[in-house]
């Protein structure tokens, strides 16, 4: 099989070459994919190059599974699904074929297109170990949210600074189904997508603004807040939301945030890799429960999808196929990606 490997020149751009690969087989609870469509994350472009070899480090697999390992009893050859590959790991989504777990795959309703499915698994994981495992908001299908709630909204105040990255938009999608009120975003040029689809009751743009947290302040309208979400964390991005945030309340980020904060708090980063496998040196008992999480919520994701509750991100399609990562990971690297995930079909990879 065909499968794309990437690295980074001296000057920090992705570089990368199509290679012929012997196709892999799947073991104890693992899953083999054929891939239709690969996802891109900014992740993609970060953690490679240096002294590593070149490696294929797509992780969003969108397919059709070809064979599962013995253990697997959730998934068999021909089922459509979605899955989130082992960050690391070999035979990730940039092939022809790649290999993830079955706890963190996920059938594919017929309403949903394989590049629609594409956007979802890496960042849904993010943002649903943000607010459930780590923040320990109600899930959305605890009581108290719609429709237990007689007035169809649970009155709980969220923040999330990036509401419009990838991890944001999907952190209030979320959020929505958990009923939280009000729902403020802070986002910037996309902040169309937040209005669109009414994932927020108050959106506060960011670009030329001096006073976000006094504007979360007036949001709140004098209720406390005791969760906040930075889906983008890049000081002084998390400062806002403690300056809002109770004593008692919690913060939690997706890159490390150093800086100390307001009222004493600290900023715990989610980290996705915690779905599959302790990475050191996040800690080692929030992989211990998270693997359990991630079955139970990738099996909710698929009945979501198919009640239409739950819409993916807006795509871009990359021309080329695997030929043509390389340019996506660069225009990630760049900034270039606005509002939107890259994906790349594997059918238009030239030689196939
Ligand atoms: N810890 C983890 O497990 C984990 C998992 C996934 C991602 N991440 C990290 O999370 C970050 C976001 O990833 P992603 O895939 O969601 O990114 P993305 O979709 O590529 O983010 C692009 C968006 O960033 C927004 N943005 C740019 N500058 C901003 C600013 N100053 N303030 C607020 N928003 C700004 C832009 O919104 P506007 O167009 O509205 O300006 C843009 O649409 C990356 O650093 C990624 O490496 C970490």
């Amino acid at each position: 099989m065909k499968e794309l490997l990437v690295t980074k020149d001296e000057s920090g751009k992705v570089i990368g070459e199509i290679v012929d690969v012997p196709k892999p087989t799947a073991q104890a609870n693992q899953v083999l994919i054929k891939v239709v469509v690969t996802g891109t994350n900014p992740k993609d472009w970060k953690y490679i190059g240096g002294d590593g070899p070149p490696v294929n480090a797509g992780d969003d697999i969108a397919g059709i599974v070809d064979s599962v390992g013995p253990n697997v009893i959730d998934f068999k050859p021909g089922d459509r699904v979605a899955a989130f590959h082992v960050m690391g790991d070999p035979h990730g989504s940039f092939g022809e074929y790649a290999i993830a777990p079955d706890h963190t795959t996920f059938l594919i309703p017929e309403n949903i297109s394989l590049e629609d499915a594409a956007t979802i698994p890496l960042v849904a994981f993010t943002s649903a170990i943000a607010l459930y495992q780590e923040l320990l908001l109600p899930l959305p299908w605890s009581r108290g949210t719609e429709p237990h709630n007689p007035k169809g909204r649970n009155p709980i105040p969220f923040v999330v600074y990036g509401g419009t990255t990838s991890v944001g938009l999907t952190a209030l999608k979320l959020a929505r189904l958990s009923g939280l009120y009000p729902i403020i975003a802070i986002a910037g040029a996309s902040k169309g997508i937040i209005e669109k689809e009414d994932l927020a009751d108050v959106i506060i743009d960011y670009r030329n603004n001096d006073d976000i947290a006094g504007d979360i302040k007036k949001a709140l309208d004098g209720k406390q807040l005791f969760h906040a979400f930075d889906a983008y964390t890049e000081h002084p991005s998390t400062q806002p939301l403690a300056e809002n945030l109770d004593p008692k309340g919690r913060v939690t980020g997706i890159l490390p945030y150093e800086q100390p904060l307001p009222h004493g708090h600290t900023s715990k980063m989610t980290y996705v890799g915690s779905v599959h496998k302790h990475y050191p040196p996040f800690p080692a008992e929030d992989a211990a429960v998270d693997a359990g999480f991630g079955y139970v919520f990738s099996r909710y994701l698929t009945r979501l999808l198919a009640q239409e509750k739950f819409k993916p991100h807006p795509i871009k399609v990359l021309e080329g196929g695997l030929g043509g990562i390389v340019d996506g990971l660069n225009q990630l690297r760049e900034g270039k990606v606005n509002g939107s995930k890259l994906v790349a079909r594997i059918a238009d990879t030239e030689g196939l």
